[in-house]
């Protein structure tokens, strides 16, 4: 379960861009943003994804938890890194499945850093 808690969001310190945004996603289940141009769709996937950091972006206010771990502090390695080894552990009796998903998170940590 992925919980959006409130947040804020602002940029290089001074640019506020979301003010008390909430969401939850269950397990298994698909949420899609709508909103105008501008609204802080992406700003938001950023958020959850860590990729804020890159930006000079930060979650000033809420949180952000995922699993009842809270996320929003990780930057996108230490989330990437996370999750990989969740993802490890989901399929720790898939090992092709496993596999995959390791050799899709390296490429994707490769891209990240280079
Ligand atoms: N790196 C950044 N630094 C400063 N302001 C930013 C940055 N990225 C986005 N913004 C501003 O934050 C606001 C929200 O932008 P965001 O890209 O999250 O909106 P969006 O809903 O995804 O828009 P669109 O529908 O055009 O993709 C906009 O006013 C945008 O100019
Ligand atoms: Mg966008």
């Amino acid at each position: 379960m992925l919980k959006v808690n409130s947040i804020e969001v602002v940029y290089m310190r001074v640019i506020q861009v979301l003010r008390g945004v909430s969401l939850e996603v269950g397990e298994g289940k698909i949420v899609t943003l709508l909103g105008a141009n501008g609204a802080g769709k992406t700003t938001t996937l950023k958020a959850i994804s860590g990729m804020l950091k890159t930006e000079e972006g930060e979650v000033t206010q809420g949180n952000i938890d995922f699993n009842g771990k809270r996320i929003d502090r990780y930057g996108p390695r230490r989330l990437l890194l996370w999750a990989s080894v969740r993802l490890w552990k989901v399929d720790a009796f898939s090992s092709i499945s496993a596999l995959r998903r390791i050799c899709w998170w390296v490429l994707t940590a490769a891209k990240i850093v280079l």
